[in-house]
């Protein structure tokens, strides 16, 4: 095996010596290359079995969920997604390897025929109600409940090979048996199988699974093969778009915030984990939103950070706490997460129902502009995130009290990119109230309390927008991030799986250094040589982004340097501007402590917008931290500077 590796590894060595050097990733593409793959042009929404019953699913308890979903005209205001999540399969069938579905609980799978089970009835029925059906996989050879629900009565049986139910050796076979033949819409692809057994391990060795060196080590960035779980991922998306080139297909990638997936995960699915399971208390659910309340830059149409199906309907979350069951909610929503409902819908309460249906806090996570909120207040105590709906004319403002005591938060027209001397039309979006405040408006938030606006007044840029404001138009090509690095902004629970037996709750997911809408990659204020910016990109240099240029603006504007916050301050970095790929505009070389540089490009006409931020060295320097400070697109061509 070894001389294999050594083999393989010198016949790489060899490709990579005679291959032409790889191209520049930051000149300019000239074309958006945000992934449009796939059928998630807003975040998707519906119902999981996973948080209602764990393996213990059945086919009366899928099709209650689904029948509430539709009489409740849940449906109707967008819950389309029937995801039925792990615990449905019995074995990988000896001989041609099919996957069998376990036909005690799915007694319509069991058809008789020669292929054993299918799932067709189940999915033929689900589209008849006018709902999309999705399923449950995991990316390497064993599932998650495979080594964390060994209680379970319904894990796969048979022999080791036989209960090699994930997609390894197999993504081919398995993806047109989902879509082409049983009709599937929407595939939730776990990582367990990279991650869980390990040679050696309790679970390999009571199970007699086979063991897998992993790709994925928790604890650890560095030990983890990002490159190499992005790959698995890449070949399942491959196979999709094969099965189903009408692209009405969804990609979910459950690989928990690990491997760096909250970087490339918009690359290669329609939404990705951000995190580790939700459980129903209310520090998880902090946890859960920070791992993707600060990444708005990451996300837009098609691709979604997805920081877990709601739990609502349990423990923190259940009827009894309104408050909280509205937060989680109004969250959620805000920062444009998937929608999935997971409790058992046949008997619930009708105000969770309400909760779930309210048109408005849907409308806002369902705006076609796809601009994720941002985080524009931030404390542990409490927060304020704004979201840009529809082309920037509109707000929605969410006042969040974080902590177990009441908040005083003083809401700013200017947290708002509205102006301070102009009227403020604030719509509660659960009372349906309206207010009008004009500069600032002070409000008490009783614990665990968030408010959400609707908010309409004058904008600070009457001609144009912020790029901060339109997270949804902008694809981060490259981030400059050279090392990922834990993110240490996630909020610090007691880990229910380890409780406090271990050291403590440790950083755990990469991205820290990612690009940021309105601060640095850090989350400092953005300010270059003593001049603070309210607005404007913070990114590492090394860095591309691209900006759809969709409502024809005609001029870029922005205050470009590197940033006062920035651990490198030996290297000069040069910001250019690009449309569709031809250079318009370029700073000098500015090093630490220049002036902010006044730049400005014409690109009336372009299409897609590029902004690269490139340092003169590169090997082992740090990268730079680089603002472009008030970036902003003017509808027509203005001089404020
Ligand atoms: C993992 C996933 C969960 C769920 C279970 C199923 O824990 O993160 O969302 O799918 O596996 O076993």
């Amino acid at each position: 095996m070894k001389l294999l590796y050594s083999l393989l590894a010198a016949t790489l060595l060899v490709t990579q010596v005679h291959a032409r050097p790889a191209a520049d990733p930051l000149a300019p593409a000239g074309r958006w290359e945000g992934d449009t793959s796939g059928a998630a042009s807003t975040p998707p929404m519906g119902w999981n079995s996973w948080n209602a019953f764990r393996t213990e699913v059945d086919e009366d308890k899928v099709m209650g969920a689904a029948k509430v979903l539709v009489d409740s005209g849940l449906a109707k205001l967008g819950y389309h997604y029937v995801i039925l999540d792990d615990g449905w399969w019995i074995k990988r069938r000896a001989g041609d390897g099919r996957l069998q579905i376990r036909t005690g609980i799915f007694p319509s799978a069991a058809t008789g025929g020669p292929d054993g089970t299918s799932f067709k009835p189940f999915t033929t029925r689900l589209h008849a109600m006018g709902l999309k059906a999705g399923l449950y996989t995991d990316v390497g050879r064993n599932a998650c409940s495979q080594a964390h629900d060994l209680h379970s009565p319904n894990l796969p049986q048979g022999t080791t090979a036989e209960r090699e139910v994930g997609l390894e050796g197999h993504v081919g076979q398995d993806i047109d048996l989902y879509f082409k033949q049983w009709g599937f819409d929407y595939l939730k692809v776990d990582a367990c199988g990279l991650a869980d057994f390990v040679p050696g391990s309790d679970v390999v060795k009571q199970q007699a699974y086979r063991a897998q060196a992993p790709l994925i080590e928790r604890a650890s960035i560095n030990r983890t093969d990002s490159a190499a779980v992005r790959g698995r991922y890449e070949a399942v998306a491959a196979a999709l778009q094969a099965a189903r080139p009408d692209n009405d297909y969804v990609l979910s990638i459950c690989a928990w915030g690990m491997a760096n997936v909250r970087a490339w995960g918009k690359d290669v699915g329609n939404l990705w984990r951000t995190s580790a399971d939700i459980t129903p208390s209310w520090t998880s659910m902090l946890h859960n939103f920070d791992s993707a309340a600060k990444r708005a830059l990451y996300a837009g149409p098609g691709h979604w950070n997805d920081p877990d199906i709601l739990h609502i309907g349990h423990g923190a979350f259940d009827a009894a706490h309104p408050v909280e069951v509205r937060s989680h909610f109004s969250l959620w929503a805000m920062i444009n997460a998937p929608l999935l409902v997971s409790y058992d819908l046949r008997n619930g309460p009708a105000s969770l129902l309400d909760v779930l249906g309210n048109p408005d806090v849907v409308a806002l996570n369902q705006d076609r502009g796809g601009h994720q909120g941002v985080v524009t207040y931030d404390s542990d105590d409490a927060q304020i995130i704004v979201k840009t709906l529809g082309d920037g004319g509109r707000k929605a403002v969410a006042l969040f009290n974080r902590g177990a005591a009441p908040a005083e938060v003083t809401l700013l027209a200017s947290h708002m990119k509205l102006s301070g001397s102009a009227p403020v039309t604030l719509r509660n979006l659960w009372s349906k109230e309206s207010v009008k405040f004009t500069g600032e408006k002070a409000f008490t938030l009783a614990p665990h309390e968030t408010l959400v606006f609707e908010a309409t007044g004058k904008r600070q840029l009457e001609n144009g927008v912020y790029l901060s404001e339109i997270p949804g138009a902008i694809n981060v090509a490259r981030d400059g991030v050279r090392q990922p690095q834990a993110d240490p902004t996630v909020h610090r629970m007691i880990d229910p799986w380890a409780s406090t037996r271990s050291g403590g709750a440790r950083p755990q997911y990469a991205g820290w250094g990612g690009a940021q809408a309105d601060v640095t990659p850090y989350g400092q204020t953005l300010q270059v040589a003593g001049q603070a910016f309210e607005s404007g990109i913070g990114i590492l240099s090394g860095s591309r982004i691209q900006v759809k240029n969709g409502a024809g603006h005609a001029q870029l504007l922005a205050s470009v340097g590197v940033d006062d916050s920035t651990s490198n301050m030996q290297q000069p970095v040069r910001f250019s501007v690009y449309g569709d790929g031809r250079l318009l505009a370029e700073s000098p070389a500015l090093a630490y402590g220049s002036k902010a540089h006044r730049l400005k490009a014409n690109i009336r006409g372009y299409q897609i917008i590029e902004l690269v931020v490139r340092g003169s060295k590169s090997g082992d320097a740090l990268p730079v931290v680089a603002t472009w400070g008030d970036a902003q697109l003017l509808r027509a061509a203005g001089d404020r500077f």
